[in-house]
Parts: C-alpha cells; sequence; structure tokens
C-alpha cells in the first residue's frame, strides 16, 4: 500500500504564523460563517471553502445561509449503498467524480465521509455511514478520500469519534470501554488516516466518556495525531464547540461555524492572561493556513465535469450496491415479453436520499417506471400508486394495485421508507416499514403468485411479509440514477453482486443494542462493547432475517479451494497470504465478494466468534475459476488489551473461514498463531500480584509479595506424597482459596496488610523498575 501523501505546506504555514499577531491566529480558527475559513491578505492567505457531501456536493448558493437550497449536482447512492458494492475500486470513482464536482464549485473541503459504526438499526443516520463492521466501512472510507483527493480537492473524515446516536446528540456521552472503542469503533478512522490521509477530520458533537469530543485531547492529540500520524487538520462538527480553549489545547484547530468574536475574544484573553499557551494557538493556526495554502495549490482553474458521465456512474454504483435478498425459483430477472404490473408510488416518484445536510439538489432524477420502460418496452408495464408520500394507502388504492398484479405474469411491489422515516438529527423507533407498505404487498401478494418486492430505504427493515413473495431487491436510496440501477437490475443487464453491510434482523429485539438504543439519559452506555452487528448475532447464535455479507446473484459461484501456509508467526511485522479458488458455476458472467473471517479457538476474552479481516471483489466469466490472494496481518489476530494499551495476540489455534456471506463460509483452515512478542503492562498501585507473574521476570517480585503477607512459599506445588488423598487435596483446596485472595488484592493494599514488611517505597520501587523494563 502507497504511503498517502502528507500536507508538504507545514513549514512555509508555520513560518507564516511566526509572523502574524494574536488576533490574527485567534482569527484563523474560526470560520468565516457556516462555509468558509478567514483568509489573511497581507500575508497572501486565502480562505478555505467547504461544502457538505458525502453523496453529493451540497453547495450552498448562498454562502451566508446555513441551509438553503444548494447547487444542482449529481446525487450519487448514499454510504449505506455504496459500502453494499464491497468494491473499492469503484468507491474511488467514485470520489475523483466528486472531486471533479467540487473543483467545479470551487469547493475545496467535501465534508464527509461519514464512517461511525451502525451500533442500532435504529441509527438515524445510518443511511449516511458505511457499516457495522470496521474494516468493510475504514476500506470503503480509504477509497472514497482517495478518490476525492486524487482530484485536489480535501475531504473531511467524520465524526470522530464513537457518533453513533442522533438523539440528543450534542449532549450525550457515549460511554465505551477502551477494549470496545478500539476494536468496533476507531478502527475505521484508523484505517482512513493510515490509508488515506484526508486532509482534514471533524470532530464530533457527542461526549466520549466524559469529556466532549471536539476537545478530547486523548483522541485527538494522542490517538489520532499522535498514534495514526494524522497529518491534516480537525475541525469541529458544525456547532460542536463547547470551551473553544480547551479545544485548542487538545488539538481542535478549526471552529465552524464561524463564531465571530465571541470565541476570538476569549481565546485572546486567555492567552493573554497565561491560560492557553501561545503556543497552542499557534499550533492550531498553523494546521488551517497550511490547508488554505494546500487547497490554493490543488485548485484548477475553469474545472468542469461531466453531468452525463457521473450520472452514468451513479447508475453503475446504484446497480452495484442492488442486494439481491431472494430469489425464489429464479423470478428474476424479468422474463422477456410477459407482462409486469409496477406497484407502489416509489417506481415513479423514487425514495433516493435522505434528510439533513447530506441532502444533495440532484441534476436530473430518473425513476424505475420510465427506465424500465426503456429497456423492456412501455407496453409490458402497468402501474398502480397503492400508497402516497407517508406510506398510507387507502381501500380504493390496495383494489386498483390487486386488479393491476393479477392482470399481469409478475408483480413488482416498490416499498420501504417514505422519507419521514429516517433522518441526521433523529433516530428511528423501531424498523417498521409504514403499514400501508405491508398491507399492499400482502394484499399483492394474495393474489400473484410471482411478486418481487423492491426496497427502498436507507437501513434494514424488518419484513413479515418475506416469506410471501418470490424475490426481494434491496435497492438502498439509490441516488439520482437509482431508478435506472433498478431496472438494470430487474431486467437482468446487470447481475446483482451487493452483499449486505449491515445485518437485517428478524426483529428489533434481536438487535445488538435493544434496548438501551437511542439513550434516552445523558449517557449512553455501550454495554454491548464488541458484541455489535454480526459479531452479537453470532455469539448468541441468533439467526438474523438476511446476515452480513449476504447477497445472492443471478449465477452461482463454487468455492473450490483453499491454501495457506499452517503456522504463522505473529511476533513481528510478517503478513500471511491465503489463496482462495472460486469458480462461476452458472450461466452467467457476475461478481463475488469473496470475505474471509478469522476465529479463534480459545481466546483470552470473550471474543466474537468470528471477524471479517479480508475481503475482495472478483468477475467471473461463466466457467471460469480465479484465485483470490487475501492478505493478513498481526493484528488481525489481536485483540485489545485494555490494560496493557496494546494489541496483544494469544498464540494457539485460530481457523481461517472463507466464503460468500458471514453465514455461509464453505472453506475453513486451522492456523497455529504462535507470538513471543511480550507486550510490556504497565502495572500500577491497582495492579495486582497476579500481574506481576505475567511479566518477564516478574516471579521473583511475586514471591517477594507473597513472603511480605506471610505467605512465603504457598504457592508452592503440594505434592501428593504429602500426606494422605484426603489431607493433600484439602491441602490444595486451601491454597487455591488463599492464592485467590492474594493474587487479587491491589498492590496498594499490600504494605497495610503485610504490616509494613513491605513498605510503600519499596513498592514504588517495584512498580517504577516494572515501567522502565
Ligand atoms: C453534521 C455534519 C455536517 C455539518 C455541516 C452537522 O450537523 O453533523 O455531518 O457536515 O452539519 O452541515
Amino acid at each position: 500500500m502507497p504511503q498517502p501523501a502528507l500536507n508538504p505546506h507545514k513549514q512555509r504555514a508555520a513560518e507564516l504564523v511566526a509572523r502574524m499577531s494574536i488576533e490574527e491566529q485567534a482569527l484563523l480558527l474560526s470560520g468565516d460563517g457556516p462555509w468558509r475559513t478567514h483568509g489573511i491578505e497581507r500575508l497572501g492567505i486565502p480562505p478555505v471553502v467547504v461544502s457538505d457531501g458525502p453523496h453529493g456536493l451540497r453547495k450552498l448558493e448562498d454562502s451566508g445561509a446555513l441551509m438553503n437550497r444548494s447547487v444542482p449536482a449529481t446525487c450519487f447512492p448514499t454510504a449505506s449503498a455504496l459500502s453494499a458494492t464491497w468494491n473499492t475500486a469503484l468507491t474511488r470513482e467514485l470520489g475523483a467524480a466528486l472531486g471533479r464536482e467540487a473543483q467545479a464549485q470551487k469547493v475545496d473541503v467535501l465534508l464527509g465521509p461519514g464512517v461511525n459504526i451502525k451500533r442500532s438499526p435504529l441509527g438515524g443516520r445510518n443511511f449516511e455511514y458505511f457499516s457495522e463492521d470496521p474494516l468493510l466501512a475504514g476500506s470503503i472510507a480509504a477509497a472514497y478520500i482517495n478518490g476525492v483527493q486524487s482530484e485536489g480537492v480535501g475531504t473531511s473524515l467524520k465524526h470522530f469519534a464513537a457518533n453513533s446516536q442522533e438523539d440528543a446528540r450534542m449532549t450525550t456521552d457515549s460511554v465505551v470501554d477502551a477494549r470496545t472503542l478500539n476494536e468496533i469503533y476507531l478502527p475505521a478512522f484508523e484505517q482512513a488516516v493510515r490509508e488515506s490521509q484526508p486532509w482534514t477530520v471533524m470532530s464530533a458533537y457527542n461526549l466520549v466518556n466524559g469529556t466532549y469530543a471536539s476537545e478530547h485531547r486523548a483522541l485527538l492529540d494522542g490517538v489520532l495525531r499522535g498514534q495514526w500520524g494524522f497529518d491534516g487538520l480537525v475541525v469541529s462538527d458544525w456547532g460542536g464547540i463547547n470551551d473553544r480553549a480547551k479545544g485548542v489545547e487538545a488539538g481542535n484547530d478549526l471552529e465552524m461555524p464561524g463564531s465571530g468574536e465571541h470565541n476570538r475574544n476569549k481565546l485572546i484573553a486567555a492567552v493573554r492572561e497565561g491560560r492557553l499557551a501561545k503556543e497552542a494557538l499557534a499550533r492550531c493556526a498553523t494546521e488551517v493556513v497550511a490547508l488554505a495554502l494546500r487547497a490554493a495549490e490543488a485548485r484548477k482553474a475553469n474545472a468542469q465535469f461531466d453531468a452525463d458521465a457521473h450520472h452514468a456512474l451513479a447508475r453503475r454504483i446504484g446497480g452495484e450496491a442492488v442486494v439481491l435478498l431472494k430469489n425464489e425459483g429464479d423470478v428474476l430477472p424479468l422474463p422477456a415479453g410477459k407482462k409486469v404490473a409496477l406497484i407502489g408510488r416509489f417506481a415513479r416518484t423514487p425514495r433516493f436520499q435522505g434528510a439533513g445536510s447530506s441532502m444533495v439538489n440532484p441534476i436530473r432524477i430518473t425513476n424505475a417506471y420510465d427506465e424500465l420502460a426503456a429497456l423492456l418496452g412501455e407496453q409490458q408495464l402497468s402501474y398502480a400508486a397503492a400508497y402516497d408520500g407517508e406510506g398510507d394507502t387507502t381501500d380504493a388504492q390496495i383494489e386498483e394495485a390487486v386488479r393491476t398484479a393479477a392482470a399481469a405474469d409478475i408483480a413488482v411491489v416498490f416499498a420501504g421508507l417514505p422519507d419521514s422515516y429516517e433522518s441526521e438529527g433523529w433516530d428511528r423507533r423501531n424498523i417498521a416499514m409504514p403499514a400501508g407498505h405491508v398491507r399492499l404487498i400482502e394484499a399483492v401478494a394474495a393474489v400473484q403468485s410471482k411478486v418481487v418486492v423492491v426496497l427502498l430505504n436507507g437501513s434494514a427493515v424488518e419484513m413479515p411479509w418475506a416469506g410471501k413473495v418470490k424475490g426481494i431487491v434491496e435497492g438502498w436510496l439509490g441516488g439520482q440514477a437509482g431508478g435506472g440501477a433498478l431496472a438494470d437490475v430487474l431486467s437482468g443487464k446487470v447481475n446483482p453482486s451487493g452483499k449486505l453491510a449491515e445485518t437485517f434482523p428478524v426483529a428489533l429485539k434481536d438487535s445488538p443494542a435493544h434496548p438501551y438504543f437511542p439513550s434516552h439519559t445523558r449517557s449512553a452506555v455501550y454495554g454491548e462493547g464488541v458484541f455489535v452487528g454480526y459479531r452479537h448475532f453470532d455469539a448468541r447464535e441468533i439467526t438474523p432475517l438476511f446476515p452480513f455479507g449476504f447477497g445472492l446473484s443471478y449465477t452461482r459461484f463454487a468455492y473450490t479451494g483453499i491454501r495457506a501456509a499452517a503456522q504463522f508467526d505473529a511476533s513481528g511485522d510478517d503478513s500471511f497470504t491465503v489463496e482462495v479458488s472460486i469458480k462461476n458455476v452458472g450461466p452467467r458472467v457476475g461478481q463475488e465478494v469473496v470475505q474471509l473471517y478469522v476465529h479463534e479457538e480459545a481466546p483470552a476474552l470473550p471474543r466474537p466468534p468470528q471477524e471479517l479481516r479480508a475481503f475482495d471483489k472478483v468477475t467471473l466469466e461463466p466457467g471460469q475459476e480465479k484465485t483470490v490472494r487475501l492478505t493478513l496481518r498481526r493484528r488481525d489476530f489481536a485483540y485489545y488489551d485494555a490494560q496493557a494499551q496494546a494489541w496483544t495476540v494469544k498464540p494457539g489455534r485460530f481457523e481461517i473461514r472463507v466464503g460468500g456471506s458471514s453465514r455461509d463460509l464453505p472453506l475453513t483452515l486451522p492456523l497455529e498463531v504462535t507470538n513471543t512478542r511480550k507486550v510490556a503492562k504497565r502495572l500500577t498501585l491497582h495492579s495486582v500480584p497476579r500481574e506481576l507473574k505475567e511479566l518477564a521476570g516478574g516471579a521473583a517480585l511475586y514471591s517477594e509479595v507473597l513472603a511480605a503477607l506471610g505467605f512465603a512459599n504457598a504457592d508452592a506445588p503440594i505434592s501428593d506424597s504429602q500426606g494422605t488423598p484426603d489431607e493433600v487435596a484439602a491441602a490444595r483446596k486451601a491454597q487455591m482459596s488463599l492464592l485467590s485472595f492474594v493474587d487479587e488484592m491491589p498492590l496498594v493494599k499490600v504494605p497495610a496488610f503485610s504490616q509494613g514488611r513491605m513498605t510503600d517505597a519499596r513498592l514504588e520501587e517495584i512498580l517504577l523498575r516494572q515501567s522502565q523494563g
């Protein structure tokens, strides 16, 4: 993987900032209105123009207003559709197209992608996020960012971090343990930073474990910049600043929208009064200037884009995003020469994007009716609207729909979620579709044996009617070309290859954070820990409606072989390659997403039964066989050891599982993983003697503690010859209970318990020596 480019203007920016007054520096740290930064003319520093995305440009016509109509732009499928393509090359193409549109509209930074993990199917912004799985989310995000930035336009990776709830989004404290944060909620950000260096990262509205994300030094300075090497600017979410000076100290460079003199004066006063280091101010100002210089250099004069080509790309992405969930008796693709009834308003007035800051003013909109008419001939089609914009229906509408469906050879019912059901700003209350849609599907299925349901929705829905229909097509919010994309798949012009990037539960009660999501107290406790998405369904052995990674094709694939070494040494930075053979054994050319999951046989901590660690999408002609190479690294076997604050691999047996869905993994391979790398544990006064034993050379220290407590040699093995069998058994039992007491006593208590035999000073010395060596 080539290293992504860093900002080459840092040095020059620092020089310019050194020539600025405190007032000028403070000016830079807050926006000039909602969509641009301040420039400083006397030093030749231009403003930077930012604009929402993420699935299309939302440049507002009047840059003074927060919410008004935006300039027409290509509306691509939303994030939940994009991630269902599992196609990073295609995602990069999308990014480049967005970059071209941004250049043409003189936008320097596109405010996306959003990479937050879907903790619950109720998440109001799930349509705008990629996945419940960090690897998939991180891979799509990195490809997107690399695409946009290849056109000289920056991105804003958002919302950092643990921002998975919309209700009370500005005040909720995400209470999440360190392991869960590191294993689930941070890795997509980390991968995107390491693989694509977004020009900016947007801090989230919420608090993380008691501290606002916008002023979270450990996250912004420690993790993002320190551990991952993030090289760009941190911007607040819009209105996400709490205490500006604290934000500056933490490394939050830019406040958006601008707060005029309000925070500027506070910052100036804080520096003057010595409450805020002037270096901190200068550091933030340097990032703003470096971004401005970078953006200015990357601007392309007279940039234009080809709206037709972008529409065609949107259609291609929409087609690849479609997930074929059910296709009993090969009811799809639609057979030639048959009469097709298109039922449901969405067939002509589709829902194609979500609401909130991502809402694009599309250049044009296509619908499935017109596009199918173009492909199949309009005389083949009939139509009944059946419901209104809210999904409500009347008896007369249902009767008309039933008549239309019965008169055709096959009925395609368009249903899903109306606009009011999902939006930025609030979470859903349930995963039901409107009652009118359900009633419609059931009524049509009662008179027509061939029913296909096409769903337009941004996130998972329940489908109590699923057993009554032959086909189910998940069309997502497919963007302005979504109608054409659906027509392509329904007609068979495109062979579906999308796979679910989120689990569809049978019922809400089966989902991971139920019933705690959304939290209606200030603290949102992430009580399900690492068991999010399929990790939860697998661990609890709950059968989902449709599992993570699932999606059918009009052809069939056979997983024919798997090869890899039987052992992997995870001590160093070596990688490990798995070769998978896959064959198209069906009648059509098609694409398959090869998914690799890792299972650990006897983990040190409760672990998800399997986790996605690699994937690739391949195209296969009928009869063609290919070998896919998937790479694993140390981290793919590791868990996050919260106490050691490090990724740890427990040596032992693992299993590699490969297939076309998380619940269909026909290829398995045992793997012995070795590891001699010792994690340097940081012991504290609140560590326990058991942990001393786990240190290299810790046995002597442990014995010293035992002796101080008056139990010298109490851990010596008791042999059978030390007494009668009953006496030995009793002695061993007593030993176990003594050691279980001693081993778990916090070290801080040892001096008192030893009545001074171990002094406080000696204890400090032991801890100091351990932390140094
Ligand atoms: C959203 C961001 C968005 C920003 C600017 C906020 O309310 O959370 O995702 O980029 O507004 O519109």
